[in-house]
């Protein structure tokens, strides 16, 4: 090696790591919901691999370990801040937003850096999304004020129900979210966020049902379905 490159290389190095750091700890962004062609859980490659992966729940369990800091160690989130709980969830709704979000069709720059492929393979959101919907979920989750849930049970039952079930409960075939056990806080965040277009992974037929609600209808429907109860649970 020449006197040259000796110093060369150490400087060049010194010079594109900060480039190379920005470049890999930033969300990019895919077209979504804004895009005119949009198609809901369109099929990728990365998502195809994970879902096909046959998921181990302890490899999960110690990858899940980088989550904790914002999810908590049990996954039930934070009911004061808008980190949602995860325990319980359908592992195919945890792949889908895990992939969308490592993508950039859901905005999540704070997350992105964790669930970035440069930190988890496909094959490790697999894991962690089974590992993560084998836990129970917490239904000391947090609620509204309480005083709108007649409205609430109306405009769930009328609008809601059909998707995400008597229940919450979602539906693991469908990609459709569990919502028993969630915070209010964030089920309201994300129902505005779905109804003003700003979650650009949503589902166009549940934006068309969403669009004329008014904030105080969100507030409600968030409340009410906050409180929903676990199949076995509301049969006690
Ligand atoms: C820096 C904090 C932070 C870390 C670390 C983090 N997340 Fe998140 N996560 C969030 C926030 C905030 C949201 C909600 C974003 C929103 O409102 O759209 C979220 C949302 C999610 C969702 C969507 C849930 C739903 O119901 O749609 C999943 C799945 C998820 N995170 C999984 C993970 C996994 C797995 C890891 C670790 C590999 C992780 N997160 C690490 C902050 C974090
Ligand atoms: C046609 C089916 C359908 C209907 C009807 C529907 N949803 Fe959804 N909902 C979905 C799907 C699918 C998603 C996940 C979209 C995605 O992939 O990000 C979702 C996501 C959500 C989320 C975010 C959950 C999370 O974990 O991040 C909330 C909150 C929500 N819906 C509330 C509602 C409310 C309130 C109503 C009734 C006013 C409603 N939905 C009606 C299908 C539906």
């Amino acid at each position: 090696m020449n006197h040259l490159s000796r110093f060369a290389i150490p400087l060049i190095v010194t010079l594109l790591a900060p480039a190379v750091l920005a470049e890999v700890e930033q969300q990019p962004r895919a077209p979504g919901i804004e895009t005119k062609g949009y198609v809901w859980n369109k099929p990728d490659e990365e998502k195809a691999r994970a879902l096909k992966h046959k998921a181990d729940p302890l490899k999960g369990k110690a990858a899940y370990k980088g989550c904790q800091g914002c999810h908590k160690p049990d996954a039930s989130g934070r009911p004061d801040d808008d980190y949602p709980q995860l325990a319980g969830q359908h592992a195919s709704v945890l792949i889908k937003q895990m992939v969308d979000v490592r993508a950039g069709r859901r905005d999540n720059p704070k997350m992105h850096p964790f669930v970035g492929d440069w930190v988890v393979s496909a094959e490790d959101v697999a894991d962690i999304a089974v590992y993560l919907n084998s836990l129970p979920t917490p239904t000391n989750n947090g609620k509204g004020d309480g005083k709108n849930l007649a409205l609430g049970k109306k405009l769930y039952e009328k609008d809601c129900v059909g998707c995400h079930g008597d229940n919450g409960e979602g539906d693991e075939g469908k990609f459709y979210p569990m919502v028993t056990g969630q915070h209010y806080r964030y089920l309201l965040r994300e129902s505005r966020q779905i109804r003003d277009g700003v979650r650009r992974n949503a589902y166009p037929k549940m934006v068309t049902v969403i669009k004329k609600y008014s904030d105080a209808d969100l507030e409600a429907v968030s409340d009410y379905m906050s409180r929903l109860l676990p199949a076995k649970a509301a049969a006690k």
